[in-house]
């Protein structure tokens, strides 16, 4: 069974977007998501990242699709048109992932990455496909409207490697901690 992972950065208040956007600008935060994201352990392979609609419609148009990254997009809404050729779209993460898993695609498949919004990241979370949550924990309340779900009980922190910068990290005053959980 093909497994993904989740990363998400997470403000005190569990908030993860406002107004369609990232509440904070932190760059190295964001250099980090596609730092763990692009990394591939088999240069004949390409990761892939999986998102709802309003995920990708957030991403700036002049930075989507997300480079080096098959992208993947969930929604019942929009149509292959209004997407450029090598996007992915599919109605719900399973119909993605049982795409993904046949042969031709398969092959080429690195990691598969889940890079939300909430209701991906709730469904990603309670599949049975899930291996592990790559959380930034942000250490500031932000004004948000969109939040990350709760994290079922059956995940445990496990000790980063060495691709996650431990420990408390810092940008502008703002502090930050790379975390990352695994399911039992
Ligand atoms: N902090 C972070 O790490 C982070 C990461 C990602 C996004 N964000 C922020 O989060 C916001 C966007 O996320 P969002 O939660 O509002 O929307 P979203 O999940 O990106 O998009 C929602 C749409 O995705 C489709 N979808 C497919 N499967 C779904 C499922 N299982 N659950 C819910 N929707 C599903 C539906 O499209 P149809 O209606 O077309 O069927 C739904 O309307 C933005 O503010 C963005 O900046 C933050």
């Amino acid at each position: 069974m093909l497994k993904f992972n989740v990363i998400a950065a997470v403000c005190q208040n569990f908030g993860i977007g406002l107004n369609g956007d990232l509440p904070w600008s932190l760059k190295s935060e964001y250099e980090y998501f596609t730092r763990t994201t692009t990394h591939i352990y088999d240069t004949a392979k390409q990761n892939v990242v999986i998102m709802g609609r309003l995920t990708y419609i957030s991403i700036h148009e002049d930075q989507r699709p997300l480079a080096e990254r098959l992208n993947v997009v969930l929604s019942t809404a929009m149509t292959s048109a209004e997407l450029p050729e090598n996007v992915l779209l599919f109605p719900n993460l399973e119909t993605a992932m049982q795409r993904l898993e046949q042969e031709d695609l398969r092959k080429k498949v690195g990691t598969v990455w889940i890079v939300g919004g909430s209701g991906v990241y709730k469904e990603a979370m309670s599949s049975p496909r899930c291996h592990r949550l790559y959380i930034t924990r942000i250490k500031k309340e932000y004004k948000c409207d969109t939040f990350f779900p709760k994290i079922p009980m059956d995940f445990i922190e496990i000790h980063p490697g060495p691709e996650s910068p431990r420990g408390l990290q810092e940008e502008n005053g703002i502090q930050y901690e790379f975390k990352i959980l695994e399911k039992l």
